[in-house]
């Protein structure tokens, strides 16, 4: 099986975003990424036929798709968002003929390697430059706790080759409080010998567990403990993607610190794992309302509003980091705005992100001369204060998409126009956000050079 199936990578989409304006209307962001991945994997492993509504249409998401296409399995994309797919059952899936390109996905890749780990056949998962930094023994090193037959490059890294293994149940106490770490395991221990119980130091995204369940597949969750025994099977049904919080979170700031803001974003998902932006925005001042929440697929989603409301600079609080943790790029923006001190600590997870998010944050944030000091695990921003601007100059995403579009937010509020470098990897998480920042009131062109 070969590892060189990588598609040419391209890092020269330039975005030039005007200073000024402020955001107004209704916009409806794409689909959940964390939940359109599980979509993908527990409806392939389902006995029929899932369908799914609300499919994030991103690269990140299409890699998961393309990989159980890869084995075997067949999926529908009938129109924009929908999805159907013949699932296979948890012994269906057949052996790639090549490596598993999963582009730029963290995603993919960690809850991969605990799903094949399991199977009667051998595969390899491999991606971007990027994915090809980041530290994979924190699933590798459980997995093999279980009897997994895992092979990593030099330094823990991808590509990650997998042989089949007989795999047993463990008692696991998570050393980080990983979403993606606790995903890997729980699907793995479908195919393991015995039930496993995890631990997680702290609450963490629980996409998975509820998904599971919708599936009905039994998931014990007692507080910070998850059991999940081995031998089950899944049934197929219907999924409904929420809008993803984390796409959200881009306008939340963006409208919280641009005079004149009032933006309606609909359908988002507010799963209390995943509501530390608002929570943090609320802190420091924000104007964020719910005007009708309900469930869909399991999950609590509610129509938000936010308008512009003057900031003011926080501490932290440490339980808020895993509940945000994507959130930070958005938030360093609206500290830079806030009056005051914003302090940030426990959040050394955001230096092992798509980039060293710390410092990819605190590059640009010089550059829109707002002061600030890094730290190990966190950063320390003085806000301008909602008389004050941020300057403006050119700023480096190093193919973050999250930086990328944080940047974009920036803009409201800076004396000039921000470009910004390395934009493609947006799409990997929000295709269509140029246009949709456009229709609600920011300037951005965007072209390759
Ligand atoms: C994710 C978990 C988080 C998050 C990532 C998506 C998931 O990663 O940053 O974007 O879908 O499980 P960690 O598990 O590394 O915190």
């Amino acid at each position: 099986m070969t590892d060189n199936s990588q598609p040419q990578e391209h890092h020269d989409l330039v975005y030039e975003v005007q200073a000024g304006g402020s955001l107004g209307g209704e916009v409806r962001v794409p689909g959940d990424k964390s939940i359109s991945h599980r979509s993908i994997m527990l409806g392939s492993l389902a006995d029929g036929l899932t369908t799914v509504d609300g499919f994030l249409e991103g690269e990140d998401s299409l890699c998961t798709l393309q990989a159980f296409r890869d084995m075997g399995v067949q999926i529908e994309r009938p129109s924009a968002g929908k999805v159907v797919i013949h699932g296979v059952g948890m012994r269906g899936l057949k052996a790639p003929n090549k490596a598993l390109y999963l582009g730029n996905s963290g995603t993919s890749m960690r809850l991969l390697s605990g799903l094949l780990a399991g199977q009667y056949f051998a595969s390899v998962l491999t991606g971007d430059s990027s994915l090809a930094k980041r530290p994979m023994k924190r699933v590798s090193e459980p997995l093999k706790l279980m009897g997994a037959k895992l092979t990593l490059q030099a330094g823990g890294l991808c590509p990650i080759h997998i042989d089949p293994a007989s795999l047993h149940a463990i008692d696991y106490a998570m050393p980080m409080a990983s979403a993606q770490v606790k995903s890997c395991l729980l699907l793995a221990a479908m195919y393991a010998e015995g039930e496993t119980r995890l631990l997680e130091p702290a609450p963490c995204r629980d996409h998975t567990e509820r998904m599971l369940q919708g599936f009905g597949y039994p998931v014990k969750v007692n507080a910070s403990e998850i059991r999940i025994k081995g031998g089950g099977s899944l049934k197929a049904g219907h999924i409904d993607v929420p809008s993803d919080i984390s796409s959200a979170a881009f306008f939340l700031v963006g409208a919280s610190i641009s005079p004149g803001s009032d933006l309606i974003l609909r359908h988002v998902g507010i799963n209390p794992t995943r509501i530390g932006v608002i929570n943090i925005l609320r802190a420091m001042g924000a104007d964020i309302r719910y005007l009708r929440e309900y469930v869909a697929g399991g999950e609590p989603v509610a129509d938000l509003q936010v308008r512009y409301s003057p900031l003011r600079g926080i501490r932290i609080a440490e339980d808020q980091v895993p509940l945000a943790i994507d959130e930070f790029p958005a938030l360093f923006v609206a500290a830079a705005c806030a009056e005051g001190t914003t302090i940030l600590s426990g959040a050394e997870e955001l230096r092992v992100k798509e980039s060293d998010r710390i410092q990819t944050m605190a590059d640009g944030l010089a550059v829109l001369g707002v002061n600030h000091q890094v730290k190990p695990d966190g950063i320390e921003i003085q806000g301008v204060g909602p008389a004050g601007k941020l300057g403006s100059g050119t700023i480096n995403s190093h193919g973050d998409h999250r930086i990328a579009m944080s940047f974009t937010m920036a803009a409201l509020r800076a004396s000039g126009a921000i470009k910004l470098l390395d934009c493609n990897n947006v799409a990997t998480s929000f295709p269509g956000f140029s246009e949709l920042v456009n229709r609600c009131g920011i300037r951005l062109s965007q072209h390759n050079e």
